[in-house]
């Protein structure tokens, strides 16, 4: 009996899907084969993965609400390869198992794909690659393939599972950073531990860190801060995969990708937090997005949706404060931090001004259901309008190595905003350090 009914109902599904395709706007595409089978689904948790028999390579999947429901995966394309990709959508037969139960029912189609502008010229770019899934099909995984016929290599796909099945309107953060890329041996422990802490008393409550590599005294503030909740740390092994570039420019800094896959970190990031945090802040781990009018991000958030209601995006300027010049006065070289590696960002309270005729840089606050694809300073696919913040209202604490470097004291600003939080932010930092055995 069986036999019979699956190709009956893989027809009723093809005929079903057909009838839905005429009203498929945003993503055409076409149905190559539908297999209604129950074969080994072979899952991976890695967050990066090779597209087999390809240099091309995909992170994670997501169902996008806004676009009729289509499945999003995100990906790193070698842009000079890319042919065609295909899309095996799979209804996993029970939802309660863990994937070794195989599809039920299976779907492919032709890919979408999407490269996002942003490349800087490297040979790999962040790509979107879109697979129509119409709305009574309901696919738990999906796989992408360069083989339009994929039934012969089924089992060589490896599935992602489909995040963000269901929309939400409360969240379970109103305030998350992503920070895109941690790599190198970067030990700047002094400064993520003040920063971190100055972040809880703005009111962000959770941190986004993808992880390729780190210093000794960073990894031990990575473990305890994950432990403690507010942090997570996603594995971010794409030195295993391709050479990252350093920089974002290739003839400088030569690689596959820009800047240790940022540009993919941040995409990925916008999506893995859709539905759990209200607000996302786009920054480094060395900026802080500061409200410099109201007492936390909420009520900046408040003040600026009264004035743009249905605004998404919000550019926030980005001065440095070098890590050359130091406060005078002494009142933050603390004994209890100098062997802690790092910069102490109490000790900086000079900003460099405005360039005249210089490009100034940006980071951004957005509403991640407002954003479709990212960049570093600027969003390159949105809904609604985006707005530039005033300086006087919201700017960027950057501290690092000048822009500048010709300036002296007499020609930056003072900007001490950080001195603010003294009361509750040094026993914060200190039993931190304490508690996570930094100097252990
Ligand atoms: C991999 O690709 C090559 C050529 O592109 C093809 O000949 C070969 O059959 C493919 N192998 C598999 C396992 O798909
Ligand atoms: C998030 O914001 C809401 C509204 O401003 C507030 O009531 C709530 O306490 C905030 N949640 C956290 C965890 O701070
Ligand atoms: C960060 O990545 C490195 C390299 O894979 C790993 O050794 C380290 O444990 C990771 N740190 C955390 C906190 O996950």
């Amino acid at each position: 009996m069986q036999r019979f009914f699956r190709p009956l109902a893989g027809l009723f599904i093809m005929l079903f899907i057909g009838l839905a395709r005429w009203k498929w706007e945003v993503i055409s595409i076409t149905y190559l084969y539908i297999s209604p089978v129950q074969n080994e689904l072979p899952e991976t948790a890695e967050t990066i993965q090779h597209i087999h028999n390809s240099s091309h390579l995909v992170v994670s999947a997501f169902k996008d609400h806004r676009r009729g429901g289509a499945i999003r995966v995100i990906g790193i394309l070698r842009r000079s390869a890319f042919k065609k990709l295909y899309c095996v959508l799979c209804v996993q037969a029970d939802a309660r198992t863990d994937g070794d139960e195989g599809c039920s029912q299976r779907v492919s189609s032709e890919a979408v794909v999407e490269i996002h502008s942003d490349h800087f010229g490297f040979p790999y770019g962040t790509s979107d690659i879109l697979c129509n899934s119409p709305s009574s099909f309901k696919p738990t995984h999906v796989a992408i393939s360069v083989d339009p016929s994929t039934v012969q290599t089924q089992s060589l796909l490896r599935y992602l599972p489909i995040q963000n099945q269901e929309t939400k309107d409360s969240f379970k953060y109103n305030f998350t950073v992503c920070i895109s890329s941690l790599f190198g041996e970067y030990n700047n422990a002094l400064q993520f531990v003040q920063t971190m802490e100055v972040y809880k008393l703005i009111g962000i409550q959770r941190v986004v860190i993808y992880n390729t590599s780190s210093g000794p005294h960073l990894e031990k503030l990575l473990k305890y801060y994950s432990k403690e909740g507010m942090l997570e740390v996603v594995p971010w092994p794409i030195d295993k995969f391709l050479k990252p570039s350093h920089g974002w420019q290739p003839k400088i800094s030569p690689g596959d990708l820009h800047y240790y896959g940022q540009l993919t970190t941040l995409n990925e990031c916008i999506y893995r937090y859709m539905y759990q945090s209200q607000y996302l802040l786009l920054n480094d781990m060395d900026e802080i997005i500061m409200p410099y009018k109201h007492a936390s991000l909420g009520d900046l958030m408040d003040t600026l949706q009264r004035q743009h209601h249905d605004a998404g995006v919000f550019i926030v300027e980005n001065p440095i404060f070098p890590k050359t010049q130091f406060d005078d006065s002494g009142r933050f070289s603390r004994r209890e931090w100098q062997n802690v590696p790092g910069i102490n960002i109490l000790e900086h309270i000079y900003r460099e001004p405005d360039r005249e005729g210089v490009f100034k840089p940006t980071k951004l606050i957005i509403n991640p259901r407002s954003v479709e694809q990212t960049s570093v300073h600027s969003v390159l696919k949105h809904f609604g309008p985006s707005i530039d913040v005033q300086f006087d209202v919201c700017h960027i604490i950057h501290v690092r190595v000048p822009l500048q470097r010709s300036l002296h004291k007499n020609q930056l600003h003072v900007d001490k905003k950080l001195w603010e939080f003294e009361k509750r932010l040094i026993p914060n930092i200190d039993r931190a350090i304490d508690e996570s055995g930094l100097l252990l």
